[in-house]
């Protein structure tokens, strides 16, 4: 079966991506019948555009850097619905920047316009699940077409499609995640060299681990939008960020790290969801976890999710690349299971 994929974003991820499509063309095909092809590739100046599918070895190549604007067949401006009605495409893939704090576009728009075209749609980007969950999935219901989003619900390490598949028909009591691969590498520079705040961050920067500009990390933020969406989707309620309170690590200090292992546990930054009674708590911050909790030992850039069920009890997942090309092989596997669950 042909598959044609649209998409929008051409950083960090969307490269990884197009050299996902371009490595595991052969390997797609023979293992699953699916011959992806990837028809418009677009960042913010334009788009390339190929309805027989735009040259894999060229993106091979574009995927080790080079410009986007060298591809033939790119167009100047052309991004936004208008790329979107030209692509034609069966899947449209959103990996521009996520910005949900502020605005949630050029996401937002996109991701609407494909669903009502009758495109599945496969999002990176949480900002527009973040702000309008019930909406995009009230489009995608109404055109008849699937929205899947690992890749903003900690990409490579399974998080919802654990929930939704695996423990299908139990009633998820709990959710505890350490979502965030940034503020988890940061907690533990400072646990285990005594640093503080400050110079956890600045370790992290010089590894190339944190932003220049690290606020939606730890601030919490990050972690908070993607507990949002995965509540979103496990619950009976549409949830809003002003249900959550929200704390990051940025006040956390190295005494706060040892106070905690002298009473036998450690500090992690969690978003947590829990069940009580009809009412569905949602928190994110730095919480005190007992060394014999299955997240206590998830360190470094290693991000991890403990669930409770009703029939099936306590699981924890932990795991997965933290990198662009974890990131994009999670949205490759989202494309494949639209087609093959
Ligand atoms: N990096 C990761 O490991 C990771 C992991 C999980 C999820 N994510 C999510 O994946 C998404 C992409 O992350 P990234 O690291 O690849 O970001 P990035 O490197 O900043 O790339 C963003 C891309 O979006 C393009 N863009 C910006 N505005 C646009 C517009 N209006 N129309 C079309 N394209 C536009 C940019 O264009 P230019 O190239 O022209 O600037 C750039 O190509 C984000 O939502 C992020 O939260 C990232």
């Amino acid at each position: 079966m042909q598959i044609n994929i649209a998409l929008s974003g051409f950083g960090h991820v969307g490269r990884a991506f197009a050299g996902l499509l371009a490595e595991k063309h052969t390997d797609l095909t023979r293992r699953y019948g699916l011959d992806m092809r990837l028809v418009l590739a677009a960042n913010s100046r334009g788009a390339a555009h190929d309805g027989g599918g735009l040259d894999l070895k060229f993106l091979e190549s574009l995927a080790q850097g080079g410009e986007l604007a060298d591809m033939p067949g790119f167009t100047e401006g052309l991004t936004g619905p208008e790329a979107v009605a030209l692509s034609r495409a069966s899947v449209w893939v959103e990996a521009t920047p996520s910005h949900a704090k502020a605005s949630f576009e050029p996401g937002m728009s996109n991701i609407k316009k494909a669903l009502g075209d009758g495109m599945h749609a496969v999002t990176l980007c949480k900002g527009p699940l973040v702000h309008n969950f019930a909406e995009i999935m009230g489009i995608a219901q109404a055109a008849g077409t699937k929205v899947k989003y690992s890749g903003a619900t900690a990409a490579a390490l399974p998080t919802v499609d654990v929930a939704v598949n695996s423990l299908a028909g139990s009633r998820i009591t709990s959710i505890e995640g350490i979502l965030n691969g940034t503020s988890n590498f940061i907690l533990t520079c400072m646990e285990r060299e005594g640093l503080s705040f400050a110079q956890g961050l600045a370790e992290a920067q010089r590894r190339g681990i944190a932003e220049p500009e690290p606020s939606l990390d730890v601030e919490g933020w990050d972690t908070a939008y993607k507990l949002l969406i995965i509540a979103n989707t496990l619950f009976e309620k549409t949830f809003s960020l002003s249900d959550m309170a929200v704390e990051g690590i940025t006040r956390v200090g190295a005494a706060d790290l040892k106070e905690a292992g002298n009473s036998g546990g450690t500090l992690k930054l969690v978003g947590s969801a829990e069940l009580r009674k009809e009412a569905c708590v949602l928190k994110t911050g730095p919480k005190f976890l007992p060394f014999e909790h299955p997240l206590a030992g998830v360190s470094g850039t290693t991000k991890g999710i403990h669930f409770v069920s009703d029939t099936m009890g306590p699981l924890t997942v932990i795991g997965g690349y933290s990198n662009p090309r974890g990131a994009a092989a999670a949205a490759l596997k989202d494309i494949i299971s639209l087609y093959m669950l």
